[in-house]
């Protein structure tokens, strides 16, 4: 059998990962300023995340969620105090496009209505509703096109109030990125955020928060830094570092129902372990503020860079374009600098390295960064 071939890939094959790096099958070494894919959390083989899972193996790696798993109570309540919200509710799943439909599913049943709010450039994962609420035509197979997803412009208040005015009563919920990932980077005004709160309370909607990427920014939810909550959170990739979680926080009003929301694998007891190790370490080493705090110094660093444009972002979770003769350069960085980063079309680099990545890791990228640019522009000229 072959592997059905959907990912065009590097021809990279990577054998074994500590912290911020990597190294291939021919022991080269490679800094990770992706997290493969904002997924390393906490870095790669942390100590007390291979320890706690082994010893989970070890004990019993799943039972189905007809018994008692006192790990998803141990799991709901240290999620409930690291993020501040310990009177949500936590349904826990696989993925990030589960826990987006799992929301989206949840705001219906609980609205009894139909229409959701997405924008522009957002992304909440390829499953049916998920990928319905995703603005890029090219990934949404016919089955999946519906006219209950409407789509606005991002950051534009005015656009979403004026929607509201009119289907406002028809509208189960709005799902948002307060930071947009896939989509390049674009950081959610509070402005924009606070106009989301407001036309979800006046027209009893459900706000969700595509907090996916969650725990990146200097706050648990970057939905958060608005100053308002929304009533879903949805979390996956870092939560696990690497293991497969995913799961919802959901607001006290928002009641559940037996039979309502369902999974096999989501919650299982080695999911839980991996997710429970990753908040630990979190808490620990202090990782919010410290990605908050090296996130500012790497965005600094950045920004001295004349070849870089528009550099943004919150935390460790940062963009900026490339252009011109520099529009190679993140190839320039994997191949020859053996640097993964990030991309988004058309020329737009991401950062989303584990949130304890050292300032001497970000040093050594900034130099190396400066030197590729260098090069290229050597290139052109010679
Ligand atoms: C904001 C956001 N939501 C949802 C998803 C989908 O997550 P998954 O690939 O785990 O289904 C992604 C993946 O990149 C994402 O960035």
């Amino acid at each position: 059998m072959n592997l059905f071939d959907v990912y065009p890939l590097n021809n990279i094959t990577i054998t074994k990962a500590q912290g911020s790096y990597v190294w291939d099958n021919e022991d080269r070494k490679y800094l990770d300023m992706y997290g493969g894919h904002a997924v390393i959390s906490i870095g790669h083989t942390h100590p007390h995340f291979v320890n706690r899972l082994k010893e989970q193996l070890d004990q019993i790696a799943f039972y189905s969620n007809s018994i008692q798993i006192p790990l998803q109570h141990q799991l709901a309540k240290k999620l409930g105090e690291v993020s501040g919200k310990s009177d949500y509710q936590l349904f826990l799943c696989n993925s990030g496009a589960e826990a987006n439909e799992n929301a989206i599913k949840l705001a219906s049943f609980h609205t009894g209505r139909k229409k959701i709010v997405a924008f522009s450039k957002g992304f909440h994962g390829r499953t049916s509703l998920a990928v319905a609420a995703t603005d890029n035509a090219t990934i949404i197979a016919p089955v999946n096109a519906t006219d209950n997803v409407v789509f606005l412009p991002f950051n534009d208040v005015n656009a979403l109030t004026e929607y509201f005015n009119k289907e406002g009563n028809e509208t189960a919920a709005v799902i948002v990125e307060a930071i947009q990932g896939v989509g390049g980077i674009n950081v959610a005004s509070d402005e924009f955020v606070q106009a989301i709160r407001t036309c979800c309370n006046n027209y009893d909607a459900v706000c969700i928060a595509d907090e996916v990427r969650y725990g990146r920014t200097g706050k648990f939810f970057a939905f958060d830094h608005s100053g308002v909550e929304a009533d879903i959170y949805t979390m996956a990739k870092g939560m696990g570092n690497g293991f497969p979680v995913g799961g919802i926080a959901i607001a006290p009003h928002i009641k559940p129902k037996h039979g309502m929301l369902g999974t096999t694998f989501g919650g299982n007891h080695l999911a839980c372990a991996a997710a429970l190790a990753v908040l630990e370490v979190i808490v620990d080493e202090n990782l919010l503020q410290q990605a908050e705090q090296n996130g500012n110094y790497l965005m600094t660093k950045l920004s001295a860079i004349d070849e870089l444009k528009n550099i943004r972002g919150r935390g460790l979770m940062i963009g900026f374009d490339v252009a011109g003769e520099h529009a190679t350069l993140r190839k320039e960085l994997l191949s020859k600098h053996h640097i993964f980063t990030g991309e988004a079309k058309p020329n737009v680099i991401r950062l989303l390295p584990a949130l304890n990545i050292s300032l001497a890791d970000i040093d050594a990228f900034i130099d190396k960064t400066k030197t590729a640019l260098a090069e290229l522009t050597l290139s052109t000229v010679g």
